[in-house]
Formats: structure tokens, sequence, C-alpha cells
């Protein structure tokens, strides 16, 4: 019962109660068939997944808990230029909502007040070169109190309540942030174009000009980040002197 100005994306929106996580749904009925711009959101996730196996707190009715099934034509190794598309859809949808400086944290979170309000987890099917789908999960925290929060959770992350001092309708936000995906993905599938969606990352970007320490497996190194490619991968100039090019994949990014 959304009315919604996208035509493709959200042609079919799927709402639970409560399931284990939206892009775990997601990804089964993708791999059963279901079409391009299926939506599958939940009031509730009881298991709700973020980044580098963590956890995604996800309770009941106060929080944007949505994904979306892709079958982009393109490389398995491009699935990260969605995660862009995406940070900046959400960005600029935010945006026209509630009116807020809301800024994105390469490469896949969402900031207000210098703390994070939405993640995006991007996850690929593939088979040899190419895309079989992608589900790219979208999690809000929207009407929560952050004195609820656990002390450690405080201090990192925040709602849109919390920022603007009031509850914010949770359909308007969907509306506008597949509008907003619509064209920005739409671009890129037709056009092969995603200059409109890093123009937005780089411009909304709380990433870009500081000093960052980028963390995976192997290393920790503490750099400067730069710029963003054209394919939506960080630059940064390290300790050295080096310019490198950092993938998304496994990394966590700090500010320092
Ligand atoms: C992150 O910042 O680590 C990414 C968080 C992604 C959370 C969303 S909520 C909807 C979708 N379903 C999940 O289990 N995770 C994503």
């Amino acid at each position: 019962e959304i009315e919604l100005a996208s035509k493709n994306i959200g042609s079919k929106i799927y709402h639970f109660e409560s399931i284990d996580s939206t892009n775990n749904m997601a990804k089964k009925m993708a791999s059963e068939g279901a079409a391009e711009g299926t939506i599958i959101i939940a009031e509730e996730q009881t298991g709700g997944r973020g980044r580098l196996g963590r956890t995604w707190v996800s309770p009941k009715g106060t929080g944007i808990w949505m994904s979306i099934i892709l079958r982009p034509n393109i490389a398995p190794t491009e699935a990260a230029k969605i995660t862009q598309i995406t940070a900046a859809a959400v960005a600029s949808g935010l945006r026209k909502i509630i009116g807020e400086d809301v800024g994105i944290k390469w490469p896949n979170d969402i900031i207000i007040h210098r703390k994070k309000v939405c993640g995006i987890l991007t996850e690929l099917s593939a088979e040899l070169n190419s895309v079989n789908y992608i589900v790219v999960g979208i999690g809000i925290n929207v009407n929560m109190d952050t004195k609820d929060f656990p002390e450690e959770v405080r201090r990192i992350a925040t709602s849109i309540k919390a920022c603007v001092g009031r509850t914010v309708s949770r359909k308007n936000i969907v509306k506008e942030i597949l509008h907003s995906f619509e064209e920005l993905y739409s671009d890129f599938t037709y056009n092969k174009n995603i200059k409109k969606s890093i123009e937005i990352c780089k411009k909304y970007s709380v990433t870009l000009g500081k000093e960052v320490k980028i963390k995976n497996k192997e290393k920790e190194v503490v750099a400067k980040a730069i710029d963003l490619t054209e394919d939506g991968q960080l630059l940064i100039k390290n300790q050295s002197g080096v310019i490198e090019k950092v993938f998304s994949g496994e990394v966590s990014v700090r500010g320092i």
C-alpha cells in the first residue's frame, strides 16, 4: 500500500512482520527467479546481518530493513558500484525528506551528526564472469530512541528521530530512496554510467580529505583518503606518499 514514483524498482514489494534477514529472504527469492526490482521489507529482523560478519540490530517497527533484488548485466567485479549507487540514493533521498546534512562514509555508511544512521550490505551471486543476481540490503535507524541503544552503540550510531527531534514517516523515506535509486541505477544499466552516483558520493563524502585507518585481515594502514575512482573505489595516499586503490570488499575504514 505504498504509492511509488519509481516503476521498475518496487514493482513488487513483499512486506513481512518478522523474518531473520531481508537479505536472506531476497537471496532465496532471487534464486527462485524473482524479478529485478523486487523489494523485501520487514518490520523486524531476528537475524539482521551487517558487513564483515557483524550483527545488525533490527527492532520492530522503528527502522527500515529492506532489500532490493537486482539483475544487472555486469561483471562480478563491478558489484561494488551498486553499493555506491545505493549510498548516493539513500543520502539524496534522506536529504530531501529531512533537510539535514547527510554524509556518506565510504564505502557503505550513511552518517548524520557524525554518527551512523544507515548501513548497506551488497551480496552477489555470480557464475563465472556474469552476475546472476545482486541483493542490496539497506538498514536505516529511523524512529528509535537512542537512549535505548547500548552505551557502546550510542557512541557511534544514531537515529533519524534523534537527529531531527521528531518521528519521521518510514513510508516517505522508502519512497524517496527508491525514486532516487531508480534514477541512478537506470543511468548505470542503460548508459553504463555511474558518474552521477560517484559525484553525489564525493559531494557528500565524510571520508575524503581525512586521515583514515584501513584494516583488513592481513594489515592495517594509516593514510589520507584523497579521491573516489570512477568505479567507486577509494584512492588513498599512504605515509610514504604512494597512492593506492582500496577495494571495498573486506576493509573497515575509521576516521582518526
Ligand atoms: C553494515 O553497515 O554493516 C550493513 C548493514 C546492513 C543492514 C541491512 S538491514 C536490511 C538487510 N538485511 C540484513 O540482514 N542486513 C541488511
